[in-house]
């Protein structure tokens, strides 16, 4: 296992952003907390990535069922396929951790890299729209979104009916300036289970 600076270079700059703000009080919340440890798990020397990544699954188990929970509770119409992506990204990140436990951090790295790039597309379109709808039934109102630093282009509106499904043709061609790669690819980054 290598203890050099890790952070791929390939990686674009990684931190919160108001971009990521849904004007759901808890999903914001917990949103930074993901951006925050995802930020330290790309920064990380090797040697601090196994607390780093238990802290991140911690956050993440938690952070998925009160979405879930909260999908399943108001009857939330995308609830299936946003709650599968969920459980894809877990399991790959509890797979990258046993990885890194028998002394291999490349999943973790990989796992890392896709993880930056998933997120904001994941919070724009699937995210977003639970936040909607949460708002709308709570209070019968889309939520009200200040965004400091943000120009209107750097924000592309949710689409209202076009969750993420992986491997899907939405998955492959997501729209302007968004990638989204398909969670059940990352385990090709490490060795066959
Ligand atoms: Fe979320
Ligand atoms: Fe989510």
């Amino acid at each position: 296992m290598r203890n050099t600076p890790s952070t791929n270079p390939d990686d674009p700059p990684f931190h919160w952003s108001d971009a990521l703000l849904l004007g759901h009080g808890a999903m914001d919340v917990t949103h930074r907390e993901f951006v925050d440890l995802v930020a330290a798990l790309s920064r990380a020397e090797d040697g601090r990535l196994a607390g780093l990544l238990d802290a991140f699954i911690a956050h993440t188990e938690e952070h998925f069922s009160a979405e879930d929970r909260w999908m399943v509770q108001s009857a939330f119409p995308a609830t299936d396929c946003h709650r599968d992506e969920h459980a894809a990204v877990l399991a790959t990140v509890h797979t990258a951790r046993r990885k890194l436990a028998q002394g291999d951090a490349t999943l973790c790295r990989r796992v890392v890299s896709e993880l930056i790039r998933w997120f904001p597309a994941h919070v724009e379109q699937l995210d977003s729209a639970l936040a909607q709808w949460l708002c709308k039934r709570q209070h019968a109102a889309v939520p009200l979104v200040l965004r400091r630093g943000v120009t209107r282009s750097a924000f592309v509106a949710p689409r209202s009916h076009a969750p993420y499904r992986p491997g899907s043709a939405e998955a492959a061609s997501p729209g302007p300036g968004i990638t989204l790669p398909n969670p059940g690819d990352w385990h090709g980054a490490g060795e066959p289970e």
